[in-house]
C-alpha cells in the first residue's frame, strides 16, 4: 500500500489499546533496521524526519528511502511524518514535498500564538489531505533545576486541551506529563514516574482523541553499559521505564516517540565492533550489526511495549 496518513492507525490503535511507535529516521540503515521490523511483526509504523535529519540526510534522499521501505514492506500501513516543525514553511515543504503527517511544535509560544500557528498549518495540511500533530505543555531535561510551581507549569493544562484542539483543528495531540527527550530524563537516584493522572484529565477532556507522548525512549541499562564498556562516557543515562509506557499504551495514547534508543542501539554496537576489530575499516562491517541492533530493538518495542505487533 501506498504511504498513509496516521487517521486510520490512531483509531484503530485508540479503539483497540495499543499505540503506534514513531521513530525517528535519518539514513538507510536506521528505515531498514524500524521497516524489516515492522513488517515481520505486522505492525504500523510511523517514520519521522526532524528539521535535523533533513539538514542533515536531504529531503529527497529521506523521501525516496522511505518509498523503497514501502515498497519492501507492502502488508503494512507506513507514514512519513514531519517531527517538530518549528515553522509553517518547513510545515509546508514537508506536505509539498510527500509527507503525510507533519507536527507543528509551537509550544514554547504563547497558548494564542500556538493557537495561531497551529491552526495556519492545519488550514494548509488538511488542503493537501495531510494530518497535523500540535504539542501543548513544556518537556523539561533532567538537568532543568526548576521549582515546585514552575515544575507544575510545565504539564499540560488539561482545562486548555479542548479549547485547543477545537480551535486549531488539530488531528492530535502531544502533552506533556513527564517525559523529555534524550538520554538523561532523570537525575541519578530518583524514581521516574510519569504523571498518569495529567494524561488521564487529558484524555477525559478529549475523548476519542489522540494523545501522542514525545520523549519516550527508555533508555535501556544494556546499551548504557555496553556503551561505557567500549571506549564511552555515559554516566546517568536514564529513560522512561517500560512498564509505564506500556501502561500509556493501553490508554489513549496513540502515539510513542522513540529517537534516543535507536541511537543508543547503534552507538553501542558499533563501539563493541571496532574495540574487537580494530583492523576493520568497511562501514558495511559496522553498519551491519548496528542495523541489526535497531531491528532487534524495535521489535521488543513493538511487542512489549507499544502492542501493536499483528495490528497492521
Ligand atoms: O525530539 C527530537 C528528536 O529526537 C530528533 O532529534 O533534532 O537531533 O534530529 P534531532
Ligand atoms: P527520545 O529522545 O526519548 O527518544 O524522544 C524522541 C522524540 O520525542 C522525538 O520527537
Ligand atoms: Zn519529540
Amino acid at each position: 500500500m501506498p504511504l498513509v496518513t496516521t487517521t486510520e492507525m490512531f483509531k484503530k490503535a485508540y479503539d483497540g489499546g495499543y499505540a503506534v511507535g514513531a521513530f525517528n529516521v535519518n539514513n538507510m540503515e536506521i528505515i531498514q533496521g524500524i521497516t524489516e521490523a515492522a513488517g515481520e511483526l505486522k505492525a504500523p509504523v510511523i517514520l519521522q524526519v526532524s528539521k535535523g535529519a533533513r539538514a542533515y540526510a536531504n529531503h529527497t534522499y529521506l523521501v525516496k528511502l522511505v518509498e523503497a521501505a514501502v515498497i519492501e514492506n507492502p502488508e503494512i500501513p507506513i507514514a512519513l511524518h514531519l517531527d517538530h516543525g518549528d515553522s509553517f514553511e518547513l510545515c509546508k515543504s514537508c506536505i509539498d514535498g510527500g509527507f503525510t503527517s507533519v507536527m507543528i511544535d509551537a509550544s514554547s509560544k504563547p497558548y494564542e500564538e500556538n493557537i495561531a500557528l497551529t491552526k495556519k498549518v492545519v488550514e494548509y495540511a488538511h488542503d493537501h489531505g495531510v494530518v497535523v500533530e500540535a504539542e501543548l505543555g513544556t518537556l523539561a531535561g533532567v538537568e532543568d533545576e526548576v521549582s515546585v510551581e514552575a515544575d507544575k507549569a510545565m504539564y499540560t493544562h488539561p482545562e486548555e486541551v479542548v479549547d485547543f484542539a477545537t480551535r486549531t483543528g488539530c488531528d492530535s495531540l502531544a502533552i506533556a506529563i513527564g517525559t523529555s527527550h534524550g538520554a538523561y530524563k532523570f537525575k541519578p537516584g530518583t524514581k521516574p514516574q510519569l504523571r498518569f493522572d495529567v494524561l488521564e484529565e487529558c484524555a477525559k477532556q478529549l475523548p476519542g482523541f489522540p494523545i501522542v507522548l514525545h520523549g519516550s525512549s527508555s533508555v535501556p541499562q544494556e546499551f548504557v553499559a555496553e556503551i561505557n564498556k567500549y571506549g564511552g562516557n555515559m554516566p546517568g543515562a536514564i529513560g522512561i521505564p517500560e512498564e509505564q509506557l506500556r501502561q500509556a499504551a493501553r490508554s489513549a495514547v496513540c502515539k510513542i516517540n522513540i529517537d534516543s534508543d535507536i541511537r543508543l542501539a547503534m552507538t553501542a554496537v558499533i563501539r563493541k565492533y571496532f574495540a574487537e576489530h580494530p583492523d576493520h575499516f568497511d562501514p558495511r562491517q559496522y553498519l551491519k550489526p548496528a542495523r541489526q541492533a535497531v531491528k532487534e530493538m524495535v521489535a521488543h518495542k513493538i511487542v512489549d511495549v507499544l502492542g501493536c505487533d499483528g495490528k497492521a
